[in-house]
């Protein structure tokens, strides 16, 4: 494994990421995290925000349709609560072809949200199939195929502290 980006570079960055959503937010802020890989991501930014924050949790699954994935999204878990008039921050761990990101928005922003925003620790630009709004973007990275902080392969090395390149 190569490490990428080290433990102290994402608690950094991460610090960073919440003032400036909390800047954005000055008051009451509700974060809707994507499971499974953003629940570490989650777990740090949210120490890392002063003042009344909320939490939710979605876990999506893409459909494939044929070899390629459309990117359309089914949720597999739904959120607890509605989000009409809240100020709603997407927590997601990774902006990869966009589609997935694309679709979860449409879905969240028909409930009503009064403001939707996304932050994403990692973005691969290069990847991208579909022009998705992403406000917060940790790093940007090359196509590589990362894990660790929530980020697994095969579900497994989500327990790594840092974000690592398979060699
Ligand atoms: P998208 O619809 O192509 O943007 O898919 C994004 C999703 O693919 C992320 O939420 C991850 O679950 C997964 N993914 C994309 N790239 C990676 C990677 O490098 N490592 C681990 N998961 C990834
Ligand atoms: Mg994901």
């Amino acid at each position: 494994m190569l490490t990428l980006l080290t433990s102290e570079q994402i608690q950094q960055r991460v610090r960073a990421m919440a003032d400036e959503i909390r800047r954005d937010h000055p008051g009451d802020l509700h974060l809707v995290c994507v499971l499974k890989g953003a629940f570490i991501f989650l777990a740090d930014l949210l120490r890392a925000l002063p003042g009344s924050t909320t939490i939710d949790f979605v876990a999506i699954s893409s459909y494939g349709h044929g070899t390629r994935s459309s990117g359309e999204v089914r949720l597999l878990k739904d959120l607890d609560t509605g989000l009409e008039g809240r100020h709603v921050v997407i927590i997601e761990d990774i902006v990869d072809t966009g589609l997935t990101l694309h679709y979860l928005q449409e879905i969240l922003r028909a409930r009503g949200p009064r403001t939707l925003r996304t932050a994403c620790l990692l973005s691969k630009p290069s990847r991208r199939q579909v022009d998705v709004r992403v406000e917060y973007i940790g790093f940007t990275i090359e196509d590589r195929f990362v894990v660790g902080y929530g980020l697994d392969y095969g579900e497994q090395y989500r327990s790594l502290p840092y974000i690592g390149v398979m060699d």
